[in-house]
């Protein structure tokens, strides 16, 4: 079940102002360039930045989601006309066939369990066709992200002013839990959002990939976010 912030239609509305400039995004369209992919798979699209753009430049896009709220904003956007988007979990949108498949914005974290997580992998490597690669990003555990993740900042949105504070409420590895608190400054109304995210580490991760069948071609820094985050592309052979 995805967390408050992406399944409330007040808060989906506004996670694209509070989470701001998203360079991230530009980095996996140029991947895309870059494995000459014509076909996308878009796990976890959320408000669908990366579908609408990926559509907009060409490409075929199936993006999917469990949270409604989050697609519908998705489906306001332009090029969205173009994605073939689906509400529901990643095994929902087969049978595929695409030459990419994407995690953007830390989706793998999103999966808590080891079960999940291969089931994820394993729908992944379904949908693409041989030689076809997957690409997702991942918080390294070593870089403790999560202690800069106490703050509070107010966002002006099409909604009015949102103040949005941030707490971290356990840190049991390789689980970190949090909770943010959105104030809407036009009627006073608190919505809480209560997250937990799974910081697998590179060996891990690469040992999963490996598990579901794929063949790891490079792991890079996330270009916007060095020494953070790690960007991992997997091929089908
Ligand atoms: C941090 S957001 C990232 C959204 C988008 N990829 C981006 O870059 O903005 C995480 C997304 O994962 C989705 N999610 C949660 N559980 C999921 C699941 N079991 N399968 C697919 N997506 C899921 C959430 O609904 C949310 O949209």
């Amino acid at each position: 079940m995805p967390d408050l912030h992406f399944t409330h239609p007040r808060l989906a509305a506004v996670y694209d102002v509070v989470d701001g400039e998203r360079s991230d995004l530009l980095a996996y369209l140029s991947l895309a360039g870059e494995l000459g992919a014509t076909s996308l798979f878009d796990i976890g699209c959320g408000t669908g930045s990366l579908a609408c753009g990926a559509a907009t430049a060409g490409i075929a896009v199936t993006a999917v989601d469990p949270a409604a709220a989050s697609v519908e904003v998705a489906r306001a956007k332009a090029g969205a006309e173009k994605v073939r988007f689906i509400v529901g979990p990643a095994g929902a949108a087969l049978p595929l066939e695409v030459e990419l498949v994407t995690m953007t914005g830390n989706v793998a974290q999103v999966f808590l369990g080891d079960e999940e997580w291969s089931e994820v992998l394993g729908v992944a490597h379904q949908a693409l066709t041989p030689g076809g690669h997957l690409v997702f990003e991942s918080r390294q555990p070593e870089a403790r992200a999560w202690e800069a993740w106490t703050t509070r900042e107010r966002f002006e949105t099409a909604a009015g002013a949102v103040e949005v504070s941030r707490e971290v409420t356990a840190v049991k590895l390789p689980f970190v839990s949090f909770l943010t608190t959105y104030r809407f400054e036009e009627d006073g109304a608190v919505l809480c959002s209560a997250s937990t995210l799974c910081f697998r580490d590179r060996q891990e991760l690469e040992a999963g990939l490996a598990a579901a069948g794929f063949d790891i071609e490079e792991v890079r820094e996330a270009p916007d976010r060095p020494g953070l985050e790690l960007v991992f592309i997997a091929r089908r052979p």
